[in-house]
């Protein structure tokens, strides 16, 4: 069956007329007044409604304002049967919502060619939304994927820097953790936590070229090999720099090791001159180091970890997000911020 049209009129002889123009084209469905009308929408949705200005009791306007207020119904497009020519009700039909009027007496193919236009036009018009809408939730899908991949190679990439390091199981994964909850706490926005938390994940990524055999050495290192792992900030910078879509993505690699009196590596930034992301990662490093496992000594006590960012304070931390730090240590009542599940891993 064809389209379906309420035609809405107090007058049967009009209501007639207008059968006789669209019966041949449209399933036309007719009722004498508003209240009419509204039991037949409560039972079936026309694609179009006609709908005639003066009526005794509920008159067009009314009719148009309940169309209007009704979620269902408030799509439907009407268009106006007026015998005026008032400019004044012409306004007001358009202002109500209609999409055209057709002044009486009305002539057929007149009619025709208007309904057959809006039909068409509304036709359109929800092809567009559902396109709009379809496509809209396509790119939302792409994005929210490629998002996940990114995320996934980060992850695996920081567990990959952290398995070349016998000491520093999960080490990456719980720097961004901390990083990002001092992000958290100071108010940053969603998108910057999450910016801080990838940092994290790849603050020590330029571990990857330095020798095994130097970060994993038990004894004392040498001055070069000192010197060699020195360079991990800056071969990490370099990695990361090849990364354009996130540019400032190196910044903690580069950065981590500075100290708030200017006295790190691997450029002598001092205090504010360091990025604050790098400021934070450098907290949360220095914490994690402190409540991991190494080959000559187990965690530090929790009371031991807050008295070395206190005494920190200034010196190689920013203060600000040192006491941050604190505080979460004073929430961390039962001590489990710290290196779990440590599972030494084969000599070499
Ligand atoms: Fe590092």
């Amino acid at each position: 069956m064809g389209q379906l049209i309420l035609v809405i009129d107090d007058s049967e002889f009009n209501l007639k007329v207008v059968r006789g123009m669209l019966n041949e084209y449209y399933q036309v469905e007719c009722v004498n007044s508003g209240e009419a009308a509204f039991a037949f929408l409560s039972e079936k949705t026309p694609d179009l409604i006609l709908l005639d200005l003066h009526m005794p009791q509920m008159d067009g306007f009314e009719v148009m304002k309940r169309l209007k207020a009704e979620r269902a119904w408030k799509e439907i497009p009407v268009v106006m049967l007026t015998a005026d020519s008032d400019r004044g009700n012409e306004v007001r039909c358009f202002e109500l919502g209609a999409m055209d009027f057709i002044t009486k007496p009305i002539l057929g193919p007149v009619m025709l060619q208007r309904v057959g236009r809006i039909l068409k036009l509304t036709r359109l018009q929800k092809f567009l939304e559902f396109e709009v809408e379809e496509q809209t939730r396509k790119a939302e899908e792409r994005r929210k994927q490629v998002e996940q991949l990114s995320e996934e190679i980060m992850k695996t990439l920081a567990s990959t820097i952290d398995a070349k390091d016998r000491y520093t199981n999960g080490h990456s994964l719980r720097v961004a953790m901390y990083s990002k909850e001092i992000a958290r706490r100071c108010g940053m926005s969603k998108r910057e936590q999450k910016e801080i938390y990838h940092m994290g994940l790849l603050h020590d990524i330029g571990k990857i070229g330095i020798p095994d055999t130097i970060i994993n050495k038990r004894d004392k290192l040498s001055e070069e090999e000192y010197e060699a792992i020195r360079q991990h900030p800056r071969i990490g910078s370099d990695i990361l720099q090849t990364i354009q879509q996130i540019p400032d993505i190196m910044v903690g690699a580069r950065w981590h090791h500075e100290r708030f009196d200017g006295k790190g590596y691997p450029d002598g930034l001092k205090g504010l001159d360091i990025p604050e992301y790098a400021r934070i990662i450098g907290v949360a490093d220095a914490y994690d180091a402190m409540t991991s496992k190494r080959s000559y000594r187990d965690i530090l006590p929790q009371e031991v970890v807050r008295s070395e960012l206190e005494n920190g304070k200034g010196s190689q931390f920013d203060p600000v997000f040192a006491e941050v730090m604190i505080q979460m240590i004073d929430d961390d009542i039962r001590y489990t911020m710290k290196e779990k599940d440590w599972l030494p891993k084969q000599e070499v």
